[in-house]
């Protein structure tokens, strides 16, 4: 490849796949005039519902709002404590802040990256009612043993906002816990620009969250406007937020959702062949994923050893000059300013944000990105 090829390169971290298929499923809703939630929200959750395994789906704006949201719907606030693990988004934590209620952090696994369970034993208290596992970057967290260490009393959200077409012993992501929150943020495996969904078994919290979504209407707007006294206002019974997702948004979920098996296929095959090559890369560490394991690849990180060719921030620079765009694997919250006094400390979460790397990986690139990706790699 020429000088010229090279340096014009510019690999994405991530981008989202789209096509005509999204852009004509938006005509419909658009054309109707019904654009907030409505029918293709009912279809989306259904859908992605049956595509996981589960008999509920809620869709929400976003992961976050139905972290949120699930939380509120099982009653959580002042005065309880919620297990989360130490390296995730952000959003895992603030979620339990915004119900009143106190985040316990707990520190993850040096080569899954997720929650270790032992630590969440240790982390119980009188106050735990509930514990988030984050099935980190599309890997699932061991829920069983977490389920048989918190017992059936303590709630357990599944944060899969990266994990849309994982499994775990042979079941997916989303009906491992009490309810788990989905998100289709254009960094996923599958998009509708913002946009979140709780999936679970249990019909009174479904029932809760539908209140809760819009308002703490005892009607939705749906029902209402197309029922027999549209005129009529409904009752709220308590205070709840406005976390609808749109019919457009929607409409383009339906349609990625039936890519989501193709894509996640395509995802395995690249991360399954990075990691063959990495291998002859000393100071570079794959991902690992154990036995019973299915990982949806949101995103391939690595780990850069202490003694690489340069500091980790140094080979990111250097990547991104010759085009290839890599991030931290995400964050310890423990060491960021609004949590920083939060009890316990999580030398493996903060070790992580220090030398994890995500490689591009996503729908969009092409074999001849992957190969360049790893030359570079190789002459950093
Ligand atoms: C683990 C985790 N939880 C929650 C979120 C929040 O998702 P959203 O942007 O849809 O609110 C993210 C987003 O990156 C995430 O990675």
């Amino acid at each position: 490849m020429s000088q010229l090829e090279q340096s014009r390169r510019a690999i994405a971290i991530a981008a989202p796949k789209l096509g005509d298929e999204e852009w004509e499923a938006c005509r419909e809703p658009l054309l109707s005039g019904w654009l907030t939630q409505g029918p293709k929200v009912a279809a989306f959750e259904r859908a992605f519902a049956s595509k996981h395994g589960v008999q509920h789906g809620i869709a929400t704006s976003s992961c976050t709002t139905a972290l949120h949201l699930a939380l509120a719907a099982r009653g959580i606030g002042q005065g309880d404590e919620v297990i989360v693990p130490a390296f995730t988004w952000v959003a895992t934590a603030n979620v339990v802040r915004y119900c009143g209620a106190t985040p316990v952090f707990v520190d993850v696994d040096p080569y899954t990256y997720n929650i270790v369970p032992e630590l969440v034993a240790q982390s119980l208290s009188a106050k735990t009612r509930a514990v988030i596992p984050v099935h980190l970057f599309g890997l699932c967290a061991d829920t069983d043993a977490i389920r048989s260490i918190v017992g059936e009393d303590v709630f357990v959200l599944e944060d899969a906002a990266c994990a849309a077409g994982a499994s775990y012993r042979g079941r997916p992501a989303g009906g491992l816990g009490d309810a788990a929150a989905f998100s289709f943020h254009p960094r996923k495996s599958i998009t509708t620009g913002e946009g979140g969904m709780i999936t679970t078994n249990l019909a009174p919290l479904a029932d809760h969250a539908r209140t809760l979504r819009n308002h703490g209407a005892g009607i939705s707007e749906e029902d209402r406007h197309r029922g027999p006294q549209p005129f009529e206002l409904p009752e709220f019974d308590e205070v709840g937020f406005n976390y609808r997702l749109t019919d457009l948004q929607a409409a383009v979920g339906l349609v990625q959702l039936g890519k989501l098996e193709r894509f996640t296929a395509e995802r395995r095959r690249w991360a399954r062949w990075y990691s063959d090559q990495i291998a002859s890369i000393e100071w570079l560490r794959p991902p690992t994923v154990r036995d019973g394991y299915g990982h949806a690849w949101q995103s391939y990180v690595t780990v850069v050893a202490e003694d690489a060719p340069a500091p980790r921030d140094d080979l990111m620079t250097r990547l991104q000059e010759r085009g290839v765009s890599t991030r931290p694997g995400t964050h310890a919250v423990t060491e960021l300013r609004a949590y920083r006094d939060s009890r316990g400390s999580c030398p493996v979460a903060a070790q992580l944000e220090r030398q994890t790397m995500a490689l591009p990986l996503h729908n969009n690139m092409t074999a001849d990105d992957y190969e360049y990706v790893i030359d570079e790699l190789h002459h950093l």
